[in-house]
């Protein structure tokens, strides 16, 4: 019931997202379009050769800050076409429809601003920082990959 009521308030926050730009519409669509390539169509993606399964694991990541800032200054998210907007909402979708079970009461969905700034500071190291939100997520008992 809590994972079903937060899925529709995202759903909700997604179908506000209002005019798209460079994307081609909804967040369905451009998960197809720009992701689905790596993460594959049911996002289970490739781990054998890096690309994580993100079915009911990204969730966990919104737990702690660098994690949440993680699903965003990703290569993958924060250097497609998208525009901030469509990120935030393509994101917002990913989360609501891979991993809502692991979504932690009173989750903020992402915003196009929360994007923009995330965005203005590309992760140096991508790999390292992954493991160090993966060693914060074991710390609390989680294990998301
Ligand atoms: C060229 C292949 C490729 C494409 C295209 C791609 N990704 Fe990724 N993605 C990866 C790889 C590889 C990782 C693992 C971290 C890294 O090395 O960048 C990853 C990690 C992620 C993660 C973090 C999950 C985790 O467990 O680390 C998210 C969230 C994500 N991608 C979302 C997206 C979204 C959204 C798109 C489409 C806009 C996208 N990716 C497009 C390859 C890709």
């Amino acid at each position: 019931m809590k994972t079903a009521s937060i899925a529709w308030a995202l759903a909700l926050a997604i179908g506000a997202g209002a005019a798209w730009g460079a994307g081609v519409g909804s967040p369905a669509k451009n998960y197809r379009l720009y992701c689905s390539g790596c993460h594959r169509a049911d996002a289970a993606g490739n781990p054998g050769v890096g690309v994580p399964d993100m079915r009911n694991r990204i969730g966990d990541f919104v737990k702690v800050p660098e994690g949440r800032a993680f699903l965003v200054q990703v290569p993958g998210t924060s250097q497609s076409p998208l525009d901030d907007a469509e990120t935030a909402a393509l994101i917002n979708w990913v989360l609501a429809t891979y991993s809502a079970r692991e979504l932690p009461p009173g989750f903020a969905p992402y915003t196009a601003q929360e994007v923009a700034q995330l965005r203005a500071h590309p992760l140096v190291d991508v790999p390292g920082q992954r493991a160090r939100v993966l060693q914060q997520l074991h710390e609390m008992g989680l294990n998301p990959g």
